[in-house]
């Protein structure tokens, strides 16, 4: 982490670097392509001006924002933002190498950090539901944007209709103790946003007006192999929590664990990798005019 991100670290800010980091990284490529089905649906759809100014919040490796960079073109400009400094290299080099000089990645936390104002539009996949505190990541995304600009980004339905980590949490329940209310965590967590009531509520609390919330079922790859599907259920997501928080048990039960979840997972091969239904929200909203 770096020395700036340090003293302004929250304590998940801190989870995000020392635990999830690694984890993340390992599984770059799950969750980049594998869950591109979620932004590659809204931002197809997006018209952006040549010329507007976006930021990318949460960005992880910033293949979104460098996808916004393409579009806004030479004239606009694009500001992707995560609070783990070593993902944002990735995004980085990718810019330096399809030659974009209209995106920069800045290490910071998104609940804090004070912005510019006169953003376009402010996107995130997936990154809005791991902020510590949402309503200031809320309040100050909405400072960012312009009025009339607007805030798009994807959150996941409810883990019913996300067998992807519905199902390997299931089986991990079978074999260790559900975590306890004091575990450590990287914020609100994955199902936090799937209500759009309290969403609705918090958009409006941070001053934004909710229009839509558009939901959008399709595959995810969790994995090139069941035994990398079953890494990442061990790693990553309620599963990987309830493995992590069970410690030695879970360690002592993983021959058992891993055979239960290559026997769950195998269903959902296709073509050699594994694919399972997932479900998430496409949110939109704006900064009033007036
Ligand atoms: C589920 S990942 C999504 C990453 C990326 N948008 C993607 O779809 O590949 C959530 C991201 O939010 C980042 N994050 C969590 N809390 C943050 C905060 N307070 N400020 C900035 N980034 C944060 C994490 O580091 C992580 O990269």
């Amino acid at each position: 982490m770096s020395s700036a991100m340090e003293a302004a670290s929250s304590p998940y800010v801190a989870f995000w670097n020392d635990m999830l980091a690694e984890k993340f990284e390992r599984f770059r490529g799950i969750l980049t392509k594998g869950m591109s089905h979620h932004s590659r649906v809204p931002l197809d759809e997006l018209s952006l001006p040549a010329g507007a100014r976006v930021l990318d919040v949460g960005c992880g490796w910033g293949d979104t924002a460098i996808e916004l960079a393409r579009m806004v073109g030479p004239e606009g400009y694009v500001l992707g933002v995560d609070c783990v400094d070593r993902f944002l290299d990735k995004g980085r080099r990718d810019a330096m190498t399809a030659g974009l000089d209209n995106v920069e990645f800045l290490a910071a936390d998104v609940e804090t950090y004070p912005f510019a104002g006169g953003h376009d539009l402010c996107y995130s996949r997936f990154g809005m539901m791991f902020f510590g505190n949402p309503m200031a990541a809320m309040r100050n995304i909405a400072a960012a944007l312009r009025p009339g600009g607007e805030l798009l980004f994807s959150v996941w339905r409810p883990i019913d209709d996300n067998p992807w980590l519905r199902v390997g949490k299931e089986v991990v329940l079978d074999f260790v103790p559900a975590p306890g209310e004091d575990v450590r965590h990287c914020g609100p967590g994955p199902f936090s946003m799937s209500d759009p009531g309290l969403v609705r509520e918090q958009l409006q609390r941070a001053g934004l007006e909710p229009m839509e919330f558009r939901r959008l079922d399709g595959p995810v790859i969790v994995g090139h192999s069941v035994d990398e599907a079953v890494e990442f259920q061990l790693a990553l997501g309620p599963a990987g929590e309830a493995f992590r928080e069970a410690g030695e048990l879970a360690e002592r039960r993983r021959g058992e664990i891993e055979q239960a979840l290559r026997h769950a997972l195998a269903p959902y091969q296709q073509d050699g990798r594994v694919v399972m239904p997932s479900s998430s929200w496409s949110i939109t909203a704006r900064k009033p005019t007036g």
